[in-house]
């Protein structure tokens, strides 16, 4: 009893002794728990020459204990306990460098460590390793329940000179204590110390299970009638969320909707789908089918404890309306229209063309929610698109088809019929003028044909000069005629 205290007693003589010393102020040295700690021992002006000892200890309740020591006799010592965590590279000792390296930080290994180096002259220097952790407790995060993100410093400094700070993704933050854990809170939370001069930092990755896409409930879905459209929820990897669903509520009413009928759920069960990846899909948006979805499902948080994990999204449907009367000659007005407008500020029309190879070419047209065309003609046919935009950028486009109307088809018909009358009235011109000429040519043939028999043309004169005096007898002296024939009928 009395020799253990007189041992203990030298012990801490001895130490009192390192610690007057010149070289006995202590250097602070922060460290991430987890990472390879250096604890710096160096012969800065070369006072030694060919050191001979090298001693690493650690003061433990008073008591110094060996932690790696190299004798004068070349042999090395480590400890029994993690014989490999701790050691001194020996290519830096040629350059004064005694520092040691310790693996695998855990907050037992931090304390008061001194290093002693022996050759010509003796140089001794205390080192006081601190390990910085951050931990989550509990440690599995599942969103909607409470969190505390602590920072600890073992040893930990005297308070008051000592500066804590708390950074999340790079950004400072004060929370400590979550109490509705999100997505938000998911990522490298890391503590930041500075103390006498000295700082250093560790870092805690925090995973939040629950839905990583979409990452909160202000997401909205875009999709034009006609388009298929799918709702992202996929969960965190890891463990597999029970009994998820999906429902529908108007954005304005609490009411809840049918789902669309070519609503489709990913089951998790498929194959190619990993049974986190939740996501549902309608085939073909028709207009009503906007709303606010919701995706949940259940997960399994400390203790087997079931979490209801839930995220919503809106829906908006899409469509581009025309105003064009099918049968009127009058304007076309397109109108871009969503059944949400109020993420949008603004729209612009685009005229969309395709060439040789199917080249595209988009044209700006015009910036507004409305594109009037004043006269359709055929050069308007084809693709309009209309884009809409938000506080983000380019929120989506509604494409539109602009087919022939009716006003288009009608100016077709008359058209045609126009060139139908014009064929007519051609066609009836070169028959009069064809009957004109063969009329003309039949005189001239006629005539052709007296020149050449100059006595028949006496003898038709003849005979129709007698055909003409009976006709005159009959008129004029009709009754010596009629006589002669009514005798001769008598
Ligand atoms: C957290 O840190 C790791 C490693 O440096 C990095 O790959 C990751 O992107 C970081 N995460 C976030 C959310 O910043
Ligand atoms: C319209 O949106 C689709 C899908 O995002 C995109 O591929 C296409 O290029 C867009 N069209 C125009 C004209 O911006």
């Amino acid at each position: 009893m009395y020799l253990e205290r007189k041992a203990q007693l030298l012990v801490v003589l001895g130490l009192a002794l390192v610690f007057e010393g010149g070289e006995s102020r202590n250097h602070e040295v922060f460290v991430a728990y987890g990472s390879v700690a250096v604890l710096p021992c160096v012969d800065e002006p070369s006072v030694l020459s060919r050191p001979t000892a090298v001693y690493w200890s650690r003061i433990v309740d008073n008591v110094r204990k060996s932690v790696w020591r190299r004798e004068k006799s070349g042999l090395e010592f480590r400890p029994v306990t993690d014989p490999s965590r701790a050691y001194c590279p020996y290519p830096n000792f040629g350059k004064g460098d005694y520092s040691l390296h310790i693996t695998g930080m855990t907050d037992k290994d931090g304390g008061k460590y001194v290093c002693e180096v022996e050759g010509n002259t003796r140089m001794v220097k205390n080192i006081m390793l601190r390990v910085i952790k951050v931990s989550f407790s509990p440690a599995i995060a599942v969103e909607g329940s409470v969190m505390e993100v602590t920072c600890r410093i073992s040893p930990e400094p005297e308070l008051g000179r000592q500066q804590v700070r708390m950074n999340l993704n790079g950004k400072s933050t004060s929370k400590k204590i979550l109490y509705n854990v999100s997505q938000r809170d998911a990522g490298n939370w890391t503590c930041q110390v500075s103390y006498k001069g000295v700082s250093g930092e560790a870092t805690a990755s925090l995973q939040v299970n629950g839905i990583i896409t979409p990452q909160n409930d202000s997401s909205v879905v875009y999709a034009a009638v006609g388009t298929s459209v799918s709702l992202p929820c996929v969960f965190t990897e890891g463990p597999i969320p029970n009994s998820v669903t999906w429902a529908r509520t108007s954005k304005t009413k609490p009411s809840s909707l049918l789902l669309p009928s070519s609503f489709n759920q990913s089951l998790g069960s498929s194959v190619s789908l990993p049974s986190w990846e939740r996501s549902s899909w309608i085939k073909s948006v028709e207009y009503g089918d906007e709303g606010i979805y919701t995706c949940s499902g259940m997960m399994e948080g400390l203790n087997g404890v079931r979490i209801k994990v839930q995220r919503r999204m809106q829906l908006v449907v899409t469509q581009v309306q025309s105003s064009s009367a099918s049968s009127s000659y009058g304007p076309v007005t397109l109108t871009c229209h969503l059944s949400d407008s109020s993420g949008i500020t603004y729209y612009e029309w685009l005229r969309v063309t395709y060439g040789v190879n199917n080249t595209q070419t988009v044209t700006f047209v015009k910036k507004s929610k409305d594109l009037r065309i004043q006269k359709v003609t055929e050069k308007d046919i084809g693709e309009w698109v209309c884009r809409y935009y938000g506080m983000q950028g380019v929120l989506g486009n509604i494409t539109y088809q602009l087919h022939m109307t009716g006003a288009l088809m009608g100016e077709r018909e008359s058209m045609s019929g126009k060139n139908v009358a014009m064929v007519m009235g051609l066609g009836f011109l070169f028959l009069v003028i064809f009957l004109i000429l063969l009329q003309m040519y039949r005189n001239y043939r006629r005539k052709k044909m007296i020149l050449l028999y100059p006595a028949m043309e006496t003898i038709v004169h003849q005979a129709a000069t007698e055909q003409e005096r009976r006709e005159k007898c009959k008129a004029k002296i009709n009754e010596a005629c009629g006589g002669e024939t009514k005798s001769e009928s008598v």
